[in-house]
């Protein structure tokens, strides 16, 4: 079967070459590193600021991994760090690779499944969102538990990633449950107010309409931001743990009577990120 990683790519490749890519970027990782990381943390607009606690870090930009796309997203560095977190040894990626960039999906899945075959079991994402809970104040942190995809693709279509998952992987608890039940207790045990909600992946990057936030209202969900969903379909489908958290960065569009922008998302992200960071800190530590 043919399968198609990039736009740029003129060349489709097979599932066999997918793997060999793949390869070839693990090759590369563990020539600039030793550790063997467990724990792979994904950090959204604004939010990269946990990287800078890694230890004995090793920072690669994007852009010098074989087969790596580019990052371009404000408020995103655009590097992969690995580096030890208190016990834990950690990949980071400080930046993230969104659809609205012109990212195929399967592309912007691509370091998922090269954190699964580096030995990575568990994935932490973070994100900043609109909430869309008229309650919720702008730094809030929303614990994801479940999500929407609204983005009108899936990371998996084309032929089955083989040797990754199965071609219909299940996602009834798409948010593994035992990390849900440690990240509500640690933040309990912090004292750190943690919300809690579906999130709903929109294509981006213009933001939602009003209309658009009380369709999704209706729907059950509690925040939308432009990322996560995939990264996360592709997580579950070989079979990684999950963990996400989304930074409420403003209330969704047309709940306050004011306009969104990207400032505001990565300034209150850059405030809310101290306390994010303990919380990811200690949820790790405990994972
Ligand atoms: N909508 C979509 N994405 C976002 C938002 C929003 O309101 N805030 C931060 N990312």
């Amino acid at each position: 079967p043919l399968y198609k990683l990039s736009k740029t790519d003129d060349d489709d490749f097979t599932m066999e070459e997918l793997q060999k890519k793949v390869l070839e970027s693990i090759e590369f990782i563990q020539s600039r590193t030793a550790l063997k990381p467990e724990i792979g943390l994904v950090l959204g607009s604004g939010l990269g600021g946990l990287g800078e606690r890694l230890r004995d870090a090793c920072s690669i930009p994007y852009e010098a991994i074989p087969h790596f796309a580019r990052s371009t997203a404000p408020g995103h560095a655009g590097r992969l760090l690995v580096g030890r977190l208190g016990a834990k040894t950690a990949l980071c990626m400080q930046g993230r690779f969104h659809c609205y960039e012109g990212h195929p999906m399967a592309e912007l899945v691509y370091p998922v499944r090269v954190m699964s075959k580096l030995g990575i079991r568990t994935l932490v994402l973070t994100n900043a969102a609109g909430g869309m809970n008229r309650d919720w104040k702008p730094g809030d942190l929303m614990l994801i538990t479940d999500h929407i995809n609204y983005m009108g693709a899936n990371p998996l279509t084309g032929p089955n990633a083989e040797g990754f998952g199965p071609r219909f992987p299940d996602m009834t608890t798409a948010y593994t449950p035992a990390l849900l039940y440690l990240a509500r207790k640690t933040a309990a045990d912090l004292g750190i107010q943690l919300r809690e909600g579906v999130y709903l992946g929109y294509m981006g990057p213009s933001f939602e309409t009003p209309a658009e936030i009380r369709l999704f209202q209706s729907w059950g969900a509690g925040a939308c931001g432009m990322s996560t969903v995939p990264e996360v379909i592709a997580a579950r489908h070989c079979g990684l743990n999950v963990l996400a958290i989304s930074c409420i960065t403003n209330l969704a569009a047309g709940i306050l009577n004011k306009p969104l922008s990207s400032d505001e998302v990565n300034e209150t992200a850059a405030l809310a990120g101290a306390r994010f960071s303990k919380l990811l800190m200690e949820i790790i530590a405990r994972i």
